[in-house]
């Protein structure tokens, strides 16, 4: 006998039964609405992308994790492990003929080939807004409090997180101050975000292959030990430009109703290399989970793809993360919104009446699951009370005779009447 097929789907990789859609539809439909209120538009992208788009040669731990292959004819194509570098070449294709700035979101399954972790899978779904070709900081302002009002829709409290926020110009700034040249600063961004995933002694010997002296490793982590905005500004100046921007921010989270959930953090670097800017990420407060959504603002990404120097801010927003705060903080079956109206009859003689009356009330606009069978009322209500239904029709003899049927209302088992005709 050969060897049965395993039920599992690939490691790493989700099945999503009707219990799982349930909250996926609660968020991708909080991230939609978002979007929506905020005026970003829907674009979208084969998940198939060429794999020269995404290699890029920087040591990210990303460009590492691509599930890639060829094609028959050679084609080295990949999985998208993110929608940022297909975006930078959707715009760079259009760049003659759009006004921006532009204002898009899409949410795209992603696939890393991850060491797998509470948090992160082989394939998720990001939701990704971007502005691009706005150096204001109101671009970076917009993103961020559509993200907040995303978590806000979904119904997770502002108390259960806080967005970190940070800004790699500031890092560079300082860094320039202790000695350590400008070309140096990309690939110690990468090693510091590695914090709290490697040992520090790791991270020292990772800095020191990038050739940084003992002296210049030891600085940089004093920097990490800054804690307050105020702190940073006295080590970069009051004139530091990166303070300003910073301070800008924090002014226009006021305006926005955001600052209650916004904070400085100089450990947040992000761990993709195209970040020039303001850097983000959201972590649940207990610290329980892994980063919620992060971004920045990315101004070179264009260039290095061969378009034109276009300044850009976006962030990605996970499905895997949030949907384990939202669950462990308002319960596996929060999700679960009862609505529309459920339908059984006791006889076959009813049958045609059920019908009539299922193509009535869903040609008026309610969502009606008609009962495919006759049923026992004990059954029936046994299924109706299982289900994602807020309303039960019952139809038996009597009711035809009657010609009204009472709809009952499964929270409180109040009761209306209607006429079947
Ligand atoms: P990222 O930080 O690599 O950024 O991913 C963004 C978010 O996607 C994470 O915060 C997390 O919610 C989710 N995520 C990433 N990898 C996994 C995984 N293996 N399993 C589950 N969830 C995951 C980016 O990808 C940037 N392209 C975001 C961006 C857009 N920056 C500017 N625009």
């Amino acid at each position: 006998m050969a060897t049965p097929i395993s039920f599992d789907p690939p490691r790493g990789m989700r099945d999503f039964y009707p219990e799982d859609m349930v909250w996926r539809e609660r968020i991708f439909d909080s991230w939609r609405r978002a979007a929506k209120r905020f005026g970003f538009q829907p674009y979208d992208a084969c998940v198939v992308e060429s794999l020269e788009l995404l290699q890029r040669k920087s040591g990210e731990e990303v460009a590492d994790q691509i599930y890639w292959f060829e094609d028959k004819s050679g084609r080295k194509l990949a999985l998208r492990p993110e929608m940022t570098p297909t975006l930078a070449r959707m715009i760079a294709q259009r760049q003659g003929q759009l006004t921006f700035p532009v204002k898009w979101t899409t949410i795209a399954q992603c696939f890393r080939y991850e060491r797998m972790t509470r948090g992160r899978k082989r394939e998720h779904y990001q939701w990704n807004m971007d502005i691009i070709g706005e150096d204001d900081c109101s671009a970076e302002i917009e993103v961020l409090a559509a993200a907040v009002t995303a978590l806000r829709m979904m119904g997770l409290p502002d108390s259960a997180y806080r967005v970190r926020v940070n800004n790699r110009a500031l890092l560079s700034e300082l860094l320039e101050k202790s000695g350590i040249a400008q070309e140096q600063h990309a690939a110690v961004f990468l090693a510091l975000d590695k914090r709290g995933k490697i040992s520090d002694e790791e991270i020292q010997a990772l800095l020191a292959t990038e050739g940084l002296d003992e002296e210049a490793v030891k600085k940089t982590f004093h920097l990490l030990g800054v804690e307050t905005l105020e702190q940073a500004a006295e080590l970069a100046g009051e004139d530091s430009p990166a303070i300003a921007r910073l301070r800008e921010l924090f002014t226009l989270a006021k305006v926005y109703g955001i600052d209650e959930v916004l904070r400085f953090d100089i450990g947040v670097i992000r761990g993709l290399s195209y970040y020039t800017g303001i850097v983000f990420e959201a972590f649940d407060t207990e610290g329980k989970f892994r980063a919620i959504f992060g971004g920045g603002r990315y101004d070179s990404l264009l260039t290095t793809i061969g378009g034109k120097p276009t300044p850009a801010v976006g962030l990605g927003f996970g499905d895997v993360v949030v949907a384990e705060v939202l669950k462990d903080l308002l319960g596996e079956s929060a999700a679960m919104e009862k609505n529309g109206t459920v339908i059984g009859y006791m006889f076959p003689e009813q049958r045609e009446v059920a019908m009539a009356l299922a193509r009535r009330l869903r040609e008026a606009g309610d969502d009606v699951e008609l009962m495919l069978r006759k049923a026992k009322p004990k059954q029936f209500f046994a299924h109706a009370g299982s289900g994602s239904a807020s309303d039960a029709i019952f139809i038996g003899p009597d009711d035809v005779e009657k010609g009204t049927v009472r709809k009952k209302h499964l929270a409180d088992r109040s009761e209306t009447e209607i006429a079947l005709s």
